[in-house]
């Protein structure tokens, strides 16, 4: 079986790896892919997630059993919706069904017309009207572009100053462009934050383990928020009331609610989760598999990947196993003044082997050689499996202190929280 996966970073190294490594697999493709994939005996494919007419041709010509989605904007786009129109399967929610996605305010309304615990909000396109409801709620507060602003869009704001400038920033000063024009405004959440992921189709679901990123660039969740600086899986402090509580509030009205709407929902289901004293509540839903989460969940996946997925897609029941005991931890490493402004070209160290996996995300080989040069905010993660975070994090900080990592940096505390608590 050959199969596709479409996007570039850490997260579809992880898928596609991990389908690789799946008896039946013979190649997987990755379009766009970066140049690190190929180190595993991934083939890249110089076709742009936009490119769906190309991609529907690919698939065709190279007999792909299936294309796995990995980013949120193609999906948004509809991709999974044009490869179906074409005749092919995709794994991946269609267009409507990625709305719990790609509009905030969409995503809310599901929620609170099926009974999903989240936050108290309101949505606005007028900045008055916004500032209003401000200054009635005040701080802390939540502002949030309603539209895909790649993890950036949410400010979490301390005083209500704070919170009307972000209000402004996005409905006066355009700064997220089509995605902040509309912006939910929401109750702040005080508690523990962790993914919960499923695999679905229709009201049919596979919970994997949970998982906790680390947004903020710096240690201490200091600094900008990021797409992800590292994470581990499972979280070892959350109990399965917990996670069995999350499945019956959370994520099987949803997906009830998405098949009343006429929006079955196909692909990955990730929620992003607090802790609250009132039991687990919704932050945000996303269409997609998470990254950096991607790369510390596959890795406890002991069933045959392909094959769980051919099954889900078929509607057959996947027989789907994880490792049952220690922990997976992965840190990012990224380019120094990432999510802001950085430089590219900076020289990589060579791919590790044995228990520590490196998964590319920005990598690309230099002009004349198959030397890894960085090409992107985050460049590459280090994954390994322990016993407990502490000897995680001891492997993974031994190889990076050992790594030249000039003109890139990342946290030292990845999985901390866990060891504290
Ligand atoms: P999001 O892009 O929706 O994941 O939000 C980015 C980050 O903002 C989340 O990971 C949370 O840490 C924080 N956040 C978002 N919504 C809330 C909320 N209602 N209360 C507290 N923190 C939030
Ligand atoms: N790690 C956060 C995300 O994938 O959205």
């Amino acid at each position: 079986m050959k199969l596709l996966v479409i996007g570039s970073g850490g997260r579809e190294h992880a898928i596609a790896k991990k389908l690789l490594e799946s008896a039946g697999v013979e190649q997987v493709f990755v379009a766009p892919g970066n140049d690190g994939m190929t180190l595993d005996g991934l083939t890249v494919v110089d076709i742009t997630i936009a490119e769906h007419d190309r991609l529907i041709a690919f698939a065709k010509e190279n007999d792909i059993a299936w294309t796995f989605v990995g980013p949120d904007d193609a999906l948004a786009a509809g991709i999974v919706d044009d490869f179906t129109a074409a005749g092919l399967k995709a794994f991946g929610p269609s267009k409507l069904a990625a709305e719990l996605e790609w509009s905030k305010d969409f995503a809310k309304s599901i929620m609170v017309k099926y009974d999903v615990p989240t936050a108290k909000y309101g949505t606005f396109t007028d900045f008055e009207e916004a500032k209003a409801y401000i200054e009635a709620q005040g701080a802390p507060i939540v502002v949030k572009a309603d539209g895909l602003a790649l993890g950036k869009g949410v400010v979490v704001a301390e005083t209500v100053e704070q919170a009307v400038e972000a209000a402004r920033d996005m409905l006066l000063d355009n700064k997220f462009g089509n995605s902040g024009t509309r912006v939910v405004i929401e109750e702040f959440l005080a508690g523990e934050e962790f993914s919960l992921f499923a695999f679905v189709n229709g009201d049919k679901f596979y919970i994997m383990p949970t998982a906790q990123d680390h947004k903020r660039a710096y240690d201490g969740d200091k600094g900008p928020n990021t797409g992800g600086m590292g994470a581990y899986a499972p979280v070892p402090h959350l109990s399965q009331a917990v996670i069995d509580q999350s499945v019956e509030t959370i994520v099987k009205p949803v997906l009830k609610g998405m098949i009343a709407e006429g929006r079955p929902y196909l692909g990955i289901l990730y929620c992003g989760l607090i802790l609250t004293a009132d039991g687990p509540k919704v932050i945000e839903f996303n269409a997609r598999f998470g990254d950096p989460e991607t790369q510390i969940i596959l890795p406890r996946l002991t069933s045959n990947f392909a094959q769980n997925i051919t099954d889900i897609l078929d509607e057959e029941t996947p027989d789907i196993t994880w490792l049952d005991g220690g922990v997976t931890l992965g840190v990012v490493v990224a380019s120094n003044g990432y999510p802001l402004d950085y430089a590219k070209g900076m020289e990589l160290p060579a791919k590790t082997e044995g228990d520590i996996i490196t998964y590319y995300a920005g990598a690309k080989f230099a002009d004349n050689s198959k030397a890894l040069l960085s090409n992107g905010g985050r460049v590459y993660m280090l994954v390994t499996t322990a016993a407990d975070v502490k000897t995680a994090q001891n492997t993974i900080y031994t190889e990076l202190n050992n790594q030249t990592t000039d003109g890139l940096f990342y946290r030292s505390d990845i999985g901390s929280k866990a060891i504290k608590d």
